[in-house]
């Protein structure tokens, strides 16, 4: 298998790749990514001199260069996208070029050159909206809050609907949040690790009653993997732990796991818009893919704060003022 990734020097990318080589001995990978504020090279690092793996840096918006790169490969896992909510509050056209003309541009580079290929592309719960009672099927009705979420159910729609029209070789995965190594230390787990360790205060939305479904990165890059291989043409598939926790409990088990005082956690103004609850019902995936999620919050969490707190070295280069603001979406960018 030849495959493309899109996004691979970011965080669910670079987890994607480790496990693909670790496992498949006789698979390629080629990684187009831009090279944008959250993508990492060290996220990679080793990778380098491994002859199945090749980086180019590119846009996936170039129509030229995906054109190019679609005609080399089996298969596609597309993961670039602006992925922070609180950026696509303050720049929302930088989240329209790449995640709707971006994943336009593969289709249209897939249409021309390579019908056969296999995509696999990678959404998010957050098309779904919130809700406060039951989980989300792939069935339900999209209601987007962020301007990030209604690009991505607008990528969404653009898959469905070449997929139909071109016969295309596509499926969508829908996702609720990751969080394990490699994580751009803006996200909510990795900033209360690293805020809490530089003895700084956690700053918490609102009341922090949001509720989120959370999952382990590799239960996800496993789930991809499922899918790949064997998903069905123009089907959607959930992937959830059922994993719900409020915004305050993850702070206070992160801090509780880190022996750091509770006192450290501030109450900051909500985000604009801010999602309640998120809930994905993932039974589809189970049921026609065998997949499962392997780690319990607890596991996956535990995990995850050991791995931040052994890898000073590749957060600390990222970390400004800015990357660990209390309220980000104020801010320009
Ligand atoms: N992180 C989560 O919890 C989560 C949950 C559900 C879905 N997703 C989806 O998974 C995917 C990956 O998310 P992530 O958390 O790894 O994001 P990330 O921000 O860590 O990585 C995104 C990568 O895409 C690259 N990129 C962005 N725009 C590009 C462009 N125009 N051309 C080439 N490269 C570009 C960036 O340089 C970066 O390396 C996204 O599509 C996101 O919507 C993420």
């Amino acid at each position: 298998m030849r495959l493309l990734v899109t996004g691979g020097m970011g965080f669910i990318g670079s987890n994607f790749i480790h496990y693909i080589l670790e496992r498949h001995s006789d698979w390629e990978i080629i990684n187009l990514d831009k090279l944008g504020y959250g993508s990492n090279p060290a996220n990679l690092k080793g990778l380098e001199d491994d002859p199945r793996y090749t980086f180019v840096k590119g846009d996936i918006t170039n129509p030229e260069l995906v054109r190019k790169l679609v005609t080399k490969v089996d298969g596609i896992v597309h993961f670039a996208a602006e992925s922070h909510v609180d950026r696509s509050i303050s720049s929302p056209e930088h989240f329209l070029k790449s995640n709707v003309i971006g994943t336009y541009t593969i289709l249209e580079a897939i249409r021309r050159e390579n019908r056969e290929v296999r995509l696999i592309h990678v959404s998010t719960d957050e098309v779904y909206g919130d809700t406060l009672e039951g989980s989300f099927t792939e069935n339900d009705r999209l209601m987007p809050s962020s301007p990030y979420s209604a690009t991505k159910a607008a990528s969404d729609m653009l898959v469905l609907g070449w997929a139909r029209t071109y016969n295309l070789n596509a499926s969508i995965t829908r996702c609720t949040n990751n969080y394990g190594p490699y994580q751009f230390p803006e996200k909510l787990i990795p900033k209360t690790i690293i805020r809490a360790s530089m003895g700084l205060k956690i700053p918490v939305y609102g009341t922090g009653q949001n509720v989120r479904d959370w999952l382990y990165v590799e239960d996800h890059v496993r789930a991809i993997e499922a899918v790949l291989l064997k998903g069905e043409p123009r089907e959607i598939y959930n992937i959830s732990a059922g994993e719900e926790r409020t915004n305050l409990d993850v702070v206070k088990t992160i801090l509780n796991l880190m022996s750091k005082d509770q006192d450290l956690i501030e109450f900051v103004e909500d985000r604009p818009g801010h999602d309640l609850r998120y809930s994905l019902d993932s039974w589809k995936i189970t049921r026609d893919l065998r997949w499962r999620p392997k780690y319990s919050f607890e596991e996956g969490i535990k995990k995850t704060v050991e791995w931040y707190l052994e890898n000073e070295a590749w957060w600390r280069p990222l970390v400004d003022e800015k990357v660990l603001h209390p309220t980000p979406w104020k801010l320009g960018w």
